[in-house]
């Protein structure tokens, strides 16, 4: 059976395969320090064995659940940020079929998302739109205090309230928050509404595994018993008794850091699908936020070709040396579509015909390839052979271990983010909340 693969043979000549082994000890025990709880951030550590943990029982509970707001909602409002919200969007976008939500005929609701920002168009007019549908809300938030969904939280609470009344809202309303703190959590049991808990040892960004992820997924209509067991079968594969050269995790992990020890501080994460959008999004938040820290970290930047090489191809061939790539990549396409001939041949394209769209498209992936080496970006791949559930949960646990263990490798825990509250407490200083008087102050003069 194929699973997820990494070649770095596309980096030496940048950095050499020695410098690469030498990274061999420390991987291994950032691995180790990962499985033993004995490394920095230990006390956000649970999501390592999570996959193994998850049992049939509670998959049953979450897919009677997802059943249950099938039955009764065409369009499920996911309110959530960042880690609350980005490995559902990205499991789902990648499953779904790109036009399905033009539908009107439809086996399972159409999910849209709120709460990931404070656009007021952007929430009026969902809004708007939900105000005759039949909806139903899943909010989530760990901390249940977060701003963008709390605000959003508000306004579909009363929409819901509004069309089905506080009895239907019971049956229409999911949150998904901690066990016993926060706002969400007080809410929802004062409420009554059906709640999933987060995990305390499983940080927001780690938790697509938890029913931050699978309660969102099961809705859409994927198979959450698949996910999670690629995300076993890629644990098994990447556990710290695997030799660190046919680890996975800890070569992408040891690679790139050792091109960003070389200069190369950007990282440029490269689709060849639509589809796979998301999942650069989602990668972006694990690794920054994970990363940025401490003054280091490697910056996480997301392309999708062939698009962004008609708007970012330029850069990437002739700009600044300090960056290197990433492409994420699907072995075969499950549809099939071949170019048709045509006799008038005016497009000059007729030595296509015949051939499948995806061998086009890999094709150009080739030719960016060796283009972009030519051009000094070194570069990493890591192949899925089929975009299913099965290989999606193989991907999602991949990029988590080898995010432990890159974080550990360059130095900082990659389990806090603490940079994250600067914004926070600038922005209720501005807007006046209670208890920020002296910030508010210091505002004032700052912006005077
Ligand atoms: O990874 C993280 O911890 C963050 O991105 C959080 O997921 C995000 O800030 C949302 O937090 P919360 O779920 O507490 O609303």
């Amino acid at each position: 059976m194929e699973n997820l693969k990494i070649d770095i043979s596309k980096v030496s000549g940048f950095v050499s395969d020695k410098a690469i082994d030498d990274y061999e000890q420390l991987a291994n025990e950032s691995l180790k320090a990962l499985y033993k709880k004995s490394g920095k951030g230990s006390d956000f550590l649970g999501w390592v064995e999570l996959p193994d943990t998850i049992t049939d029982e509670f998959l049953s509970d979450v897919e009677a659940t997802a059943a249950s707001l099938k039955a009764k909602a065409d369009y499920v409002v996911v309110v959530g940020i960042g880690g609350s919200y980005l490995g559902a969007r990205a499991v789902i976008d990648a499953l779904n079929n790109s036009f399905d939500w033009l539908q009107t005929k439809r086996e399972n609701p159409v999910i849209l998302y709120a709460g990931q920002n404070i656009g007021e168009d952007y929430t009026s007019e969902l809004l708007n739109f939900l105000s005759d549908k039949s909806f139903a809300v899943v909010v989530i938030s760990k901390s249940g205090t977060t701003t963008e969904p709390a605000i959003a939280f508000r306004l579909l609470k009363e929409l819901v309230e509004e069309k089905f009344g506080k009895n239907g809202a019971k049956d229409r309303i999911v949150a998904i928050t901690d066990a016993s703190r926060g706002a969400l959590r007080t809410l929802a049991d004062q409420e009554g509404y059906k709640t999933y808990v987060i995990p305390d040892d499983v940080g927001g960004r780690y938790s697509v595994l938890t029913p931050v992820g699978l309660l969102p997924i099961a809705v859409a209509g994927f198979d959450i018993r698949q996910l999670v067991k690629g995300a076993v079968d890629m644990k098994g594969l990447t556990s710290p008794e695997v030799p660190f050269k046919e680890n996975p995790a800890s070569l992408y992990a040891a690679t790139r850091n050792e091109l960003y020890k070389n200069g190369k501080a950007i990282e440029i994460m490269v689709n060849y699908q639509p589809k796979l959008h998301f999942v650069t999004e989602w990668w972006k938040q694990l690794y920054g936020e994970s990363e940025g820290k401490d003054n280091k970290g490697i910056f996480p930047a997301g392309v999708d070709f062939s698009t962004d090489l008609h708007s970012m191809g330029q850069w990437i061939q002739e700009g600044v040396r300090n960056i290197f790539e990433t492409v994420l990549t699907i072995k075969t396409a499950n549809e099939t579509l071949k170019v048709p001939s045509d006799c008038a041949n005016l497009d000059g394209l007729n030595f296509l015909a015949g051939k499948r769209i995806d061998e086009v498209n890999k094709m150009a992936e080739l030719g960016t390839l060796i283009a972009h080496l030519d051009g000094g970006v070194p570069n990493i791949k890591i192949e899925l052979p089929q975009l299913n559930e099965y290989y999606l949960g193989q991907m999602i646990y991949f990029y988590e271990i080898a995010c432990g263990i890159s974080g550990y490798i360059l130095g900082v825990n990659p389990f806090d983010q603490p940079g994250v509250e600067a914004y926070k407490k600038n922005m209720f200083a501005l807007l006046e909340k209670p208890g920020f008087e002296a910030e508010t102050k210091a505002m004032r003069q700052r912006i005077k």
